[in-house]
C-alpha cells in the first residue's frame, strides 16, 4: 500500500491543512464506558486495583473445568485494543458467518468486524444500503458462534442512526444482546457524535467511521478519496476529534488521503484504522473476501488480493461437474 508522509503536518493539495497541535482536550470523553485512559490513575484500568480484579477475573475463569480461556496475547475488549495504539500495528478483518469467523479468529486478527459489507460481498446487493438491522443480527450471531478469540465488532446498518436516539440505542442493543458483538462500528462523524456519546454512556463501546462512507454512496454519487482538498482535510480533522470526545474506543478511516490519515493517527487517541488510506494508521482492515479474490464486483483498486479464489473455486467445482457428468461405470473416480 503506497503512502506518503510527512512527520508534523498534513499535505493536500492546498498546502498544510492540519494543525501541528490539537485545540481540543484530548480523549475527554475516552471510553466513558470501560474508563478512561486519561483518568487518574487509582481509578482507572491500569491502577493495582483493576489490575487486581483483572486477574481475579481470570483466575474464576481458570477454575471452570473445560472453560475455554483467550490467549493471553488475544485483544479480546476494546480497552486491549486501544491500547495498542503507539505498541504494534492493529489488524482486523471482515466475517459474515461461522465458518469465516473461525477462520479469521485463528489468523491471530485483533478484531473481526460483522461488516454491512456482508450486503454487497455475500448477499447480492450492489450497495450496503438494503441490509437491515436483523440481517446484521443474523449475520453477527453466526460469527460469534464460532466463538472468535479477538474482539467482534458489527456494524449499524443504514439508516438507524437516522431516525431517533431511542431507535440507535436498541438497535446497537439488538447487535449486542442478541448479536453477541462486543462492540457496534457506526459511519459518521460530528453529525452522530452527539448520540455515540450518549451510547457510549449507556455502556455500549462504539467504532467510529470517517472518509469515504458507503452508507452515504447515493448522496455522493459514488466512492472516492477523501481528504484532497484543505476544507474537506479539515472536516475530517473535526470529525476524528469529535468521535474522540464522544468516547470512540477507534475510528475507522476510509479512503482518505495517506497524509491526512496519517496526520489524524497522530492528533487522537483512540488508534486510527486504515482501509485504503495508506500505511502510517495503527491499523489496517480489509473486507476479507477482497483479499482473498473472492467477489462478483471489481476488487478496490487499494486492495491487492493474495489470491484468486475465485478462480480456485470454480476450477474445483467445474471439475467435479464434469468428473460426475463424464462418470462410466467401472473407472476409477
Ligand atoms: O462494512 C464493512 O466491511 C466496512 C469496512 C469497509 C470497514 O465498513
Amino acid at each position: 500500500m503506497s503512502q506518503t508522509e510527512n512527520s508534523n503536518t498534513a499535505n493536500t493539495k492546498e498546502g498544510n491543512v492540519l494543525p501541528a497541535e490539537k485545540k481540543s482536550k484530548p480523549g475527554k470523553n475516552l471510553n466513558k464506558s470501560n474508563s478512561s485512559m486519561n483518568k487518574n490513575k487509582s481509578k482507572g484500568p491500569d491502577s493495582p486495583k483493576s489490575e487486581s480484579l483483572r486477574k481475579g477475573i481470570v483466575n474464576t475463569r481458570n477454575r471452570t473445568k473445560g472453560s475455554v480461556r483467550p490467549e493471553k496475547s488475544r485483544v479480546c475488549t476494546t480497552l486491549d485494543l486501544l491500547k495498542l495504539k503507539g505498541k504494534r500495528k492493529i489488524v482486523g478483518l471482515t466475517a459474515y458467518d461461522a465458518l469465516f469467523g473461525k477462520l479469521v479468529s485463528d489468523s491471530g486478527v485483533d478484531f473481526i468486524l460483522v461488516g454491512d459489507s456482508v450486503g454487497t460481498t455475500l448477499l447480492g446487493y450492489d450497495t450496503t444500503i438494503p441490509v437491515t438491522i436483523n440481517d446484521m443480527i443474523h449475520h453477527t450471531a453466526a460469527v460469534r458462534r464460532s466463538n472468535p478469540k479477538c474482539l467482534l465488532v458489527a456494524d449499524l446498518p443504514f439508516g438507524e442512526a437516522s431516525l431517533s436516539f431511542d431507535r440507535l440505542l436498541e438497535s446497537a442493543r439488538a447487535l449486542l444482546q442478541k448479536g453477541g458483538a462486543d462492540a457496534v462500528k457506526i459511519e459518521g462523524g460530528r453529525d452522530v457524535a452527539d448520540d455515540i456519546e450518549k451510547l457510549v454512556l449507556t455502556g455500549i463501546p462504539v467504532m467510529g467511521h470517517i472518509g469515504l462512507l458507503p452508507q452515504t454512496v447515493k448522496s455522493i454519487g459514488g466512492y472516492r478519496k477523501f481528504g484532497k482538498e484543505k476544507e474537506e482535510a479539515e472536516s475530517l480533522y473535526k470529525d476524528a476529534i469529535s468521535l474522540e470526545e464522544a468516547g470512540c474506543f477507534a475510528v475507522i478511516a476510509e479512503m482518505m488521503e495517506s497524509a491526512v490519515a496519517s496526520e489524524l493517527a497522530k492528533q487522537i487517541l483512540p488508534p486510527l484504522i486504515g482501509i485504503g488510506s495508506g500505511g502510517a494508521c495503527d491499523g489496517q482492515i480489509l473486507v476479507t473476501p477482497d483479499l482473498l479474490g473472492l467477489s462478483n464486483f471489481e476488487i478496490p483498486s487499494f486492495v491487492k488480493p493474495r489470491m484468486n479464489l475465485n478462480q480456485e473455486i470454480s476450477n474445483v467445482l467445474s471439475e467435479y461437474v464434469s468428473d460426475i457428468k463424464n462418470f462410466k461405470e467401472g473407472r476409477n473416480r
